[in-house]
């Protein structure tokens, strides 16, 4: 059933390449130039009348919104909120039928997601799901929705349904991207071909697994670890924080690169691991200048970096490559190495992968 690998967890990192190509089969029809989705055609007037989208979640499906939030923004030119399905629903949102909610969820059996979605629909608001698990009760709640078609995730920490939502999230951007005008017909072209291009980038970026097992053995016993991103990658720092925390029982933080010096920069000394994220596409120079900001404080520097990157590599103690694409669909690469950093280090510790302590797979209470 774990199809040969030892953890499922690792089975689904692996899976990703597949999982993404499933997940936009026969949606993302690059000859034609044509993204199909009939929860989202069949409601588009919604989406285009929409004051704002607003976007609730928990966890990881939480920082899939965020990453949402940047391509939703820049492509499409639609204002949006990200929320914590658990502090939206107790603070009496100001919310009414202009508004489109997209609940994000894995399990589809999220107890705070599935009561933000309650009441958004108490409100009026057109609520469109995206989870993974068919026929789940936010799938039956929502008034429509895509599914990720990801296949089941069994290991608690969420790696595939990630990279699987941020691919449904991005194929309605573009649409609504597409129908609103707000992106040429050629930049259209270029991220659907791009995107397509994303399971094979995948599997390359899964080529550093090696690698990042020995960079995980060397920094295995740290007791804090500080996950840096900008841009798009900033939820992603929040991912792989996550990561970390759950199943390796290690502190970490993710910040955005440049809030570090308003606070946790005091943290850096010799003994932290900072992973920083410094792809050449979205604030290269200024996450170079942190990394810098970094190396002057002896704090240990772990890049994750565009393949034949010179300058990172000449300041990080680490770096780990992954393949060069637009920066919209960077989050789906720079995650893979941070999931399988995190994966090899509870394993070092001994840690069950699979089953983290005090955590289960869906949280239906609140
Ligand atoms: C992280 C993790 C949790 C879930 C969260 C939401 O690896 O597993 O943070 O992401 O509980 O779960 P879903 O997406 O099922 O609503």
């Amino acid at each position: 059933e774990k199809g040969g690998y030892e953890h499922f967890m690792l089975k689904e990192i692996y899976e990703q390449p597949s999982a993404i190509l499933d997940t936009f089969r026969g949606r993302l029809l690059s000859n034609e130039a044509i993204i199909k989705m009939v929860g989202v055609e069949d409601n588009m007037k919604k989406f285009l009348n929409a004051n704002r989208i607003i976007i609730v979640a928990c966890g990881t499906s939480w920082h899939a919104g965020l990453v949402a939030e940047y391509i939703f923004e820049d492509l499409a030119r639609i204002p949006v909120e990200v929320e914590y399905a658990s502090e939206f629903r107790y603070r009496n949102p100001i919310i009414n039928e202009n508004d489109v909610v997209i609940a994000i969820s894995q399990s589809g059996e999220t107890a705070d997601t599935l009561a933000a979605i309650k009441l958004a629909k108490s409100k009026g608001a057109f609520v469109f799901g995206v989870c993974n698990v068919v026929g789940s009760s936010i799938a039956r709640e929502t008034h429509a929705g895509a599914y990720t078609h990801a296949g089941p995730e069994i290991g608690v920490a969420s790696t595939k349904a990630f990279t699987t939502q941020i691919t449904v999230l991005t194929l309605i951007a573009l649409r609504l991207a597409r129908a609103k005008g707000t992106i040429s017909s050629s930049d259209y072209r270029m991220h659907l071909l791009e995107l397509e291009l994303i399971p094979e980038k995948v599997k390359t970026a899964l080529e550093s697994d090696a690698y990042v097992k020995t960079v995980a053995a060397i920094y295995k016993d740290a007791k804090n670890f500080l996950y840096l991103g900008r841009g798009y990658n900033f939820p992603v720092a929040l991912e792989g924080a996550l990561k970390l925390k759950e199943i390796s029982y290690i502190h970490a933080e993710g910040y955005p690169a440049a809030e570090m010096k308003h606070g946790p920069i005091a943290l850096i000394d010799e003994n932290m691991p900072i992973v920083v994220i410094a792809t050449k596409k979205g604030h290269y120079e200024k996450v170079v200048s942190n990394i810098q900001e970094i190396k002057s404080r002896s704090g240990k520097i772990i890049g994750i970096v565009t393949v034949g990157d010179e300058q990172v590599k000449n300041l990080a103690d680490h770096v780990i490559e992954v393949p060069e694409t637009i920066e919209s669909l960077t989050p789906l690469l720079t995650t893979i190495p941070l999931q399988l950093l995190s994966y090899h280090i509870a394993l070092m510790l001994g840690k069950n992968v699979d089953q983290p302590r005090n955590l289960a797979k869906a949280v239906t209470v609140e």
